[in-house]
């Protein structure tokens, strides 16, 4: 299976998002795009990705009721970016909006399902939700259902890509953050795997920010996930 690196361009300016990404330039064709520097620059910046040729997958996570999901994901498209995502807590009905919102743009994005967060836990689901499952059965159970309703791509963690793997339909796209370099500290990422090990466990796009634009030298390291992931 075909593994690609996505840079998350977690920065909090557009030209300095735009300094990596012409930094890069030659190695890296994908970037993520999240809330914070979406918020600072808009859909400006999303064309200035694509008019460099970029990938972007845009992660604002969209959870609202179905019909402002709907409009929300058929302005997502006529922007022009390739992925996005919508939290599949927001229920099937929301779900199935979004991709509707999608089919009324002539450019098509991959929606892609995001299940619980990873700074949740069982605390959490139970206490505060009143969700009583595990985590692992709400992921299985959110995954299930956004399927049911025709969403093709999933955002899990890179722990959770060997038991998805092993159940959901082979074109399924998985796109896994919390990866690291063997022997990179992992931060605030608690559970990581390096892109080798992702790319064996079926990801599809790997997700790496700070690894990569917060080195001393990116494209050497950019080098070393591009040959761990070939
Ligand atoms: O810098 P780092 O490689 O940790 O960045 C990972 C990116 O993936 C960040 O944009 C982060 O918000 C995102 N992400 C994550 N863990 C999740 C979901 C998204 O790290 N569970």
């Amino acid at each position: 299976m075909k593994t690609e690196l996505i840079v998350a361009l977690d920065v909090s300016s557009g030209e300095e998002a735009l300094h990596i990404v012409e930094t890069l330039s030659g190695y890296v064709t994908w970037y993520k795009v999240g809330s914070i520097l979406f918020t600072r620059e808009g859909p400006s910046l999303i064309k200035a990705l694509k008019d460099r040729g970029c990938k972007v997958f845009l992660d604002l996570k969209f959870f609202d009721i179905p019909n402002t999901v709907k409009g929300v994901c058929e302005g997502v498209a006529h922007l022009g970016v390739d992925m996005f995502t919508l939290h599949l807590l927001g229920g099937k009905e929301m779900s199935h909006a979004a991709l509707e919102g999608v089919s009324l743009a002539s450019h098509r994005p991959l929606a892609l399902g995001v299940t619980i967060l990873t700074s949740m836990n069982e605390d959490i689901l139970k206490n505060e939700l009143h969700i009583q499952e595990s985590v692992e059965n709400t992921v299985t159970h959110l995954v299930r259902q956004g399927l049911e309703v025709g969403i093709k791509g999933f955002v899990c963690s890179p722990h959770e890509l060997c038991s998805l793997r092993s159940w959901i339909p082979e074109d399924t796209i998985l796109v896994t953050p919390g990866i690291r370099l063997a022997g990179e500290a992992s931060g605030d990422q608690k559970r990581v795997m390096t892109p080798k090990e992702a790319h064996q466990y079926g990801a599809n796009y790997i997700v790496m920010g700070r690894s990569v634009y917060g080195a001393p030298n990116p494209i050497d390291v950019v080098k070393r996930i591009l040959t761990e992931i070939a």
